[in-house]
């Protein structure tokens, strides 16, 4: 295929990922986003295995049947909860991507440049491999976080940000190595232990980063894939994967702008790992909860459900464990049949990935036009006659609100102990992700319908 055919594919691809990102921002358009985005990966798939410069076949083949199995069988067996560690391992591949591609290029003696060229040539290799390790090992320890594999808390080494600091400089010193020493052989030694150096920062700034901040590191780590498949761009002269990298790089460095704004976090303190975080983050704030448990049982609740006006469903992590947004979905119909007014409140970090809980309220067809954000729906909770909490526990904490010592404190949270009754479903006391005693539970208006948030649901819809 010639060069301008497989230019022209390119441009109708990014117009396909441009469509794409377009559709993801909305609900109802989700759908349709993401088929422009597959069409767009195909087109960019087969117009660059089919340009000139591909002269064999026999290891794409191979390569491209390894990731369509592997690919597939992961796709297929994936659990909806399981799906931000799955994000973090992909974002991972991306990273150790760009190493590989960058000391590939390196050691690629066959191209020929002027010494300007060779100079930014050289940077982008040093950057596309800075980027790419810090995005390998920082996301392979988000996984593992995600995962529960390591703890969720923060790890606040005591001279943190003397180690980041050091490291940074280190590496422009070695950058400068790099780009001066014109033999590879010379050139490879300041490569690798920036290398090594970046694989340390990646892990240091995700350890650094605890529980209730994941999001952000998340959609962080996402933008910072797509700079290094941007990276990656540079370095094998693809315009495409340059536009694609830039596309993901910036579209993640927007979410994460904004999970940090929903989160009243700023976006540097979180980066920096934890910048600002109180040494005391190991506190659970359980020292000054007052009050007693209360619990109900799922006919107390339908009683209850029975002679109410307006009822709020606060759906979180739980929901998405128990698979319960189907009767869930059933349980709201019903009501809203005997004339209740039902809402459901989404918090922006709700489960474990942006919009974890819309997709699951889609999925069980419930309508979007009940389903409202935490701004639209905080202040209307004090009029509400039950907020049913299912399976959500850090985003309804008062204590990110009442005590200032608290690991979350700041965080904006749904109120939800300011309406006029609350019943909390969930298993145990147990904490929830950032590992904060919930003082909501020991509120007086509030009761605790212990079991499995999917049982308890399916009792309440049976005898509704
Ligand atoms: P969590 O605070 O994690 O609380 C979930 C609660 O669900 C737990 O306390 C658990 O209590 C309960 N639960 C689990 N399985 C259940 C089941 N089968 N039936 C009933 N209840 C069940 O969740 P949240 O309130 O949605 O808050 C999200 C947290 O995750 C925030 O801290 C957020 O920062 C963090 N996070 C979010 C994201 C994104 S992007 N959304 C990414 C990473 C981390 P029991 O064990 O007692 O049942």
């Amino acid at each position: 295929m010639s060069i301008g055919i497989v230019t022209a594919a390119y441009i109708v691809a990014s117009i396909f990922f441009i469509l794409s990102l377009g559709g993801l921002s909305k609900q109802e358009t989700a759908r349709r986003g993401n088929l422009y985005g597959i069409s767009g990966m195909v087109l960019a798939i087969f117009a660059t295995l089919l340009g000139d410069h591909v002269t064999g076949y026999n290891m794409i083949v191979i390569g491209m049947a390894i990731g369509v199995v592997v690919g597939g069988i992961l796709a297929i067996r994936v659990q909806m909860t399981s799906m931000p560690e799955l994000v973090a391992i992909l974002h991972s591949f991306v990273g150790l991507a760009a190493v590989l591609v960058g000391f590939s290029t390196y050691l690629d003696t066959t191209a020929v440049f002027t010494s300007t060229e060779k100079v930014i040539h050289d940077i982008e290799i040093y950057l596309g491999v800075l980027i790419g390790a810090v995005t390998f090992t920082g996301s392979v320890i988000a996984f593992g976080k995600l995962k529960g594999l390591l703890g969720s808390r923060a790890l606040l080494l005591p001279a943190r940000h003397w180690l980041n600091l050091t490291i940074l400089v280190v590496c422009i010193y070695l950058g400068y190595e790099f780009v001066q020493s014109g033999e590879i052989s010379v050139g490879m030694k300041p490569l690798l232990i920036m290398t090594v150096l970046a694989f340390i920062f990646g892990i240091h700034m995700v350890m650094a980063i605890g529980g209730a901040d994941m999001p952000v590191v998340i959609s962080m780590l996402n933008s910072y894939s797509g700079w290094a498949a941007a990276a990656t761009g540079f370095m094998l002269s693809n315009d495409l994967l340059i536009v694609t990298g830039a596309l993901v790089g910036s579209s993640g460095a927007i979410l994460s702008y904004i999970m940090c704004k929903a989160m009243n976090r700023s976006f540097i303190s979180v980066i920096m790992g934890g910048f600002g975080t109180k040494t005391s983050s190991s506190s659970t704030g359980s020292e000054d909860i007052q009050g007693e448990v209360i619990s109900i049982t799922a006919a107390d609740t339908t009683e209850l459900l029975n002679n109410i006006n307006s009822m709020v469903i606060v759906p979180g992590y739980g929901m998405a464990v128990a698979h319960a947004q189907h009767p869930v979905s059933e349980m709201a119909k019903r009501l809203q049949a005997n004339g209740i007014d039902v809402k459901f409140a989404i918090h922006p970090v709700a489960g474990r990935m942006p919009g974890h809980m819309n997709v699951l309220l889609a999925e069980a067809k419930v309508p979007y036009d009940i389903v409202l954000e935490m701004d639209e729906i905080n202040d209307d909770l004090p009029e509400v006659d039950v907020v049913m909490v299912i399976g959500a526990n850090d985003i309804v904490n008062p204590s990110a609100i009442e005590s200032p010592d608290s690991p979350i404190a700041g965080m904006p949270v749904l109120e939800v102990w300011k309406a006029k009754q609350v019943i909390v479903l969930k298993r145990s006391m147990a904490s929830g992700y950032a590992g904060v005693e919930n003082p909501l539970f020991f509120k007086e208006n509030t009761r605790m319908l212990f079991g499995d948030a999917k049982a308890s649901i399916d009792q309440v819809v049976g005898s509704l």
